[in-house]
């Protein structure tokens, strides 16, 4: 009997959700409004009160976060080669220069002890890849050594903590998304939190073409803002979300801690850090034996009826940063792991079953 294909990620959203944006549909009102407001609201909730605003991505609520903090031309903005492009086009985006760090193998995220700050150095956005947090400990002490702005980059960090303390509850800016792969999807849009209540106003216009209105009809502009408002569909989506954080997150573990019971380690594959305190699990990945061709391993698995991702090749070497100085052999941890690493299958849905067929997929494709 043929089974259904596995897809490596699939949104969970519930009838009542799918109820919701149906009302909203009908209500009148669909772009920004009274949902995007209660989404904030709720979002800002869960990060200790903070003040948050959602825009219509995670990349544009970094650009807009870089803005916050003053970077522009002439600047540099530190951080890791293995993500999405995204979080180093968002710093060419705002005219400063990206400037890459190598990862520590182990987490696979930005290792801190390399990191060398300049007079021209503004700001450092780690990323907390997987939904691994970056050591938030170590991260905040160079920066206030250092006179650093913080640009979490937390996109795949929603429902992650760190000690104890939800990411996004404290430390200077912090950007999530809500992009249909993530822990929480508005289908697309993202979210910022910010450090201080003082940045509220020009957050808001820079995602509205920089408009304040006053009065029943007053209007001004003062800033070139851009259109980046969160719709009132997408925000009730994220609405009808929020409450099954907590199940979804501890779904994640539960099936990522099966993953390490059954996965075989004479496969040779480095499997991820087994943190299930801080980790949301976002994503489960492994990085195989380097002589083995990941291109073969996505094809023999989808012959399986298993859906495989990559994230992510490391982005220096793409042809525009390339383009820009950058060379292979400068971060050879990111670079390895960038072409070797694979995204398995890991979504609240998934049963137990399913984790069994993917290793037992991998193991034999891998033999
Ligand atoms: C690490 C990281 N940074 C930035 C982004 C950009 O978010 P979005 O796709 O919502 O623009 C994503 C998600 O796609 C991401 O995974």
């Amino acid at each position: 009997m043929s089974q259904e294909f596995l897809p490596f990620t699939r949104p969970s959203i519930d009838e009542a959700t799918i109820a919701g944006v149906a009302e909203v549909l009908r209500s009148g009102w669909i772009t920004t409004g009274p949902q995007a407001k209660a989404f904030e609201a709720a979002l800002s909730a869960h990060c200790g009160g903070r003040p948050v605003r959602a825009y219509s991505s995670g990349t544009i609520t970094m650009e807009i976060a870089l803005r916050l903090a003053g970077v522009g031309a002439g600047d540099e903005v530190i951080t890791t080669p293995l993500s999405w492009v995204s979080t180093a086009n968002v710093v060419l985006e705002v005219g400063a220069r990206p400037v890459f760090v190598d990862v520590d193998p182990r987490t696979r995220n930005i290792d801190l002890s390399l990191v060398e700050v300049k007079k021209n150095t503004k700001a450092i956005i780690p990323v907390d890849l997987a939904g691994l947090p970056v050591d938030r400990d170590k991260l905040y002490s160079i920066a206030k050594a250092k006179n650093l702005r913080v640009i979490e980059d937390a996109a795949q960090a929603f429902g992650a903590s760190w000690k104890g303390k939800p990411i996004g509850s404290f430390g200077d800016f912090v950007s999530f998304s809500f992009h249909a792969n993530k822990n929480i999807t508005t289908a697309e849009g993202g979210a910022l939190v910010l450090s201080s209540e003082k940045d509220i106003a020009l957050a808001e216009k820079l995602r509205l073409q920089g408009i304040t209105r006053s009065g029943e009809d007053g209007m001004d502009c003062d800033v070139a803002g851009g259109k980046a408002n969160l719709t009132d569909v997408a925000a009730r989506i994220g609405l009808g979300q929020l409450p099954h954080l907590k199940r979804f997150t501890e779904r994640r573990r539960a099936l990522a801690k099966r993953y390490f019971q059954l996965w075989d380690r004479a496969l040779g594959c480095e499997l991820p850090v087994e943190d299930f305190e801080n980790c949301n699990w976002h994503m489960f990945q492994v990085v195989l034996p380097e002589k083995r061709s990941r291109g073969a391993f996505i094809a023999g698995m989808r012959e399986a009826g298993i859906g495989v991702g990559v994230h992510y090749p490391a982005m220096h070497l793409f042809s525009l940063y390339r383009s820009l100085g950058w060379r292979e052999g400068q971060f050879p941890h990111a670079e390895r792991i960038g072409r070797s690493i694979v995204t398995l299958p890991l979504f609240p849905a998934m049963n137990d079953r399913d984790v069994d067929r993917v290793c037992e997929a991998a193991a034999k494709v891998l033999k």
